[in-house]
């Protein structure tokens, strides 16, 4: 039986590390959860600079692709753009149980942080705060700023899961795929015991 929540809302943005975002992604449709998925346009741009994934631009073609990318059960990964604020993860009557932000820039960050709420992402995440439902932020930015500790702070006080991307070495890793792997496992260790053991 699964463990954890099974609807989860998965957004990117434009931080490096979108590999991270991938996987995760990959994972969580092995686990058979229900994935909506968000991306903003700077992480698709980072995506096309780290990886060979190219995404289509338009929701409803990239949901086909992740469905094929990731060999998901139709409807297990749906994607929702920017501004479709009539998307579930965009109210707390609809809204997925947990939220991961992978990788999380320092600009979207910082708009949680504020409660800004610009785009689907932002929204939902705010959305996530404010039903005090599971959110976990995997931030990359090195060094970081004081305003980026604050605002890690501030929200780390507030049941946010900051979970930097800063992978253990513990295993002996031989090449980066091994570094990915460690660090998917964290998230995953994260997200499958009972949500309410986190929040
Ligand atoms: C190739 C590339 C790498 C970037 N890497 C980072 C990064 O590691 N961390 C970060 O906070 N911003 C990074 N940025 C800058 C963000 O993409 C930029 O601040 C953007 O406005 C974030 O928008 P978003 O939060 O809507 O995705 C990078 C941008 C590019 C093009």
């Amino acid at each position: 039986m699964m463990a954890g929540p099974e609807r989860i809302t998965l957004a990117l943005t434009g931080a490096s590390g979108s590999q991270y975002g991938l996987r995760l992604l990959d994972c969580l449709v092995q686990e058979e959860r229900e994935v909506h998925f968000l991306i903003s346009k700077a992480a698709q741009l980072v995506m096309a600079t780290e990886t060979d994934v190219v995404l289509p631009p338009k929701p409803q073609a990239m949901q086909a692709f992740l469905t094929e990318y990731t060999g998901a059960a139709p409807g297990q990964v749906r994607v929702f753009g920017q501004s479709d604020w009539m998307a579930p993860p965009a109210s707390g009557s609809s809204a997925p149980a947990a939220m991961v932000v992978c990788p999380c820039s320092t600009g979207t960050l910082s708009a949680i942080a504020t409660g800004a709420s610009n785009n689907l992402i932002e929204r939902a995440a705010d959305v996530a705060l404010k039903e005090r439902r599971q959110l976990v932020l995997v931030p990359r930015e090195s060094p970081f700023s004081s305003i980026h500790l604050e605002n890690m702070l501030k929200l780390s006080n507030l049941g946010v899961t900051i979970l930097p991307a800063s992978p253990g070495f513990y295993h002996q890793p031989q090449h980066l795929h091994g570094r990915c792997g460690s660090h998917r496992a964290g998230q995953q260790q994260l997200l499958r015991p009972s949500v309410g053991y986190w929040l």
